[in-house]
C-alpha cells in the first residue's frame, strides 16, 4: 500500500512546509533552519518519502542521526527512528499502522538488533502508537535549549 523513496527536492520543501496545530507545532520545521533543507537533500541523508497507492505524499521517515535528538544519550547500538505523517491525516487512528511500515521498511534496509524513537515526553500520541509495536521506555533527558 504504501512506497518508500528517497527524498527529492521537491517533496523536500512540501515536508518542510507542513504545519501541525498546537501542541503538536513543536514538530514543525522552522524556517529559520537555513541548512535543513540541504541537509535532508544530502546524499547521506536518510530522508524517505511515504505515497499511498495513489502516489500522494503521505509521510516521511528518517533514520540514524536523522531520528535522534539533541542530549540524548545515544551510546547504545540501535536503529533510530524519525517519522511524521502528513497533519491532515494525524489523529485518525492510523499512526502504529503508519509506524508499522516504516519499521518494516528499516528492518528491510538495516536489519538492526534494536530500534528506538525519541519522542517528546507530552507527546502522548506518539508515544501510544510505539508501545503498541511493543517499544518500552528506556530513558528520559531534559533538552538543554529549551528545557523540554
Ligand atoms: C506521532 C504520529 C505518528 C501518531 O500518529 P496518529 O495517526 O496521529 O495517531 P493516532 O490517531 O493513531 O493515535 C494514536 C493513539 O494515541 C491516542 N491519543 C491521541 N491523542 C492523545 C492524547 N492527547 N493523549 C493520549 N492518547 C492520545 C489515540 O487515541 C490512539 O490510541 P488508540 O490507538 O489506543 O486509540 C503522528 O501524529 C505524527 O506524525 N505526528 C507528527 C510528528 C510526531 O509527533 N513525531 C513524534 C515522533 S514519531
Amino acid at each position: 500500500m504504501f512506497t518508500f523513496h528517497l527524498i527529492d527536492e521537491n517533496n523536500a520543501h512540501t515536508i518542510l512546509s507542513w504545519q501541525y496545530e498546537p501542541p503538536y507545532d513543536l514538530y514543525n520545521y522552522l524556517k529559520a533552519e537555513a541548512n535543513l533543507l540541504q541537509h535532508i537533500l544530502h546524499p547521506q541523508s536518510t530522508f524517505y518519502s511515504i505515497v499511498d497507492k495513489n502516489n500522494e505524499l503521505v509521510a516521511y521517515c528518517s533514520f540514524g542521526e536523522d531520528g535522534q535528538v539533541t542530549g540524548g544519550d545515544y551510546r547504545d547500538q540501535a536503529l533510530d527512528i524519525g517519522m511524521g505523517i502528513r497533519p491532515d491525516l494525524t489523529g485518525r487512528g492510523k499512526g502504529a499502522e503508519y509506524a508499522n511500515v516504516v519499521l518494516e521498511f528499516a528492518d528491510s534496509l538495516f536489519k538492526p538488533k534494536v530500534f528506538r524513537v525519541t519522542i517528546a515526553a507530552f507527546n502522548k500520541r506518539a508515544i501510544r502508537v510505539w508501545q503498541k509495536l511493543g517499544f518500552e521506555h528506556q530513558q528520559s533527558f531534559e533538552r538543554e535549549t529549551d528545557g523540554m
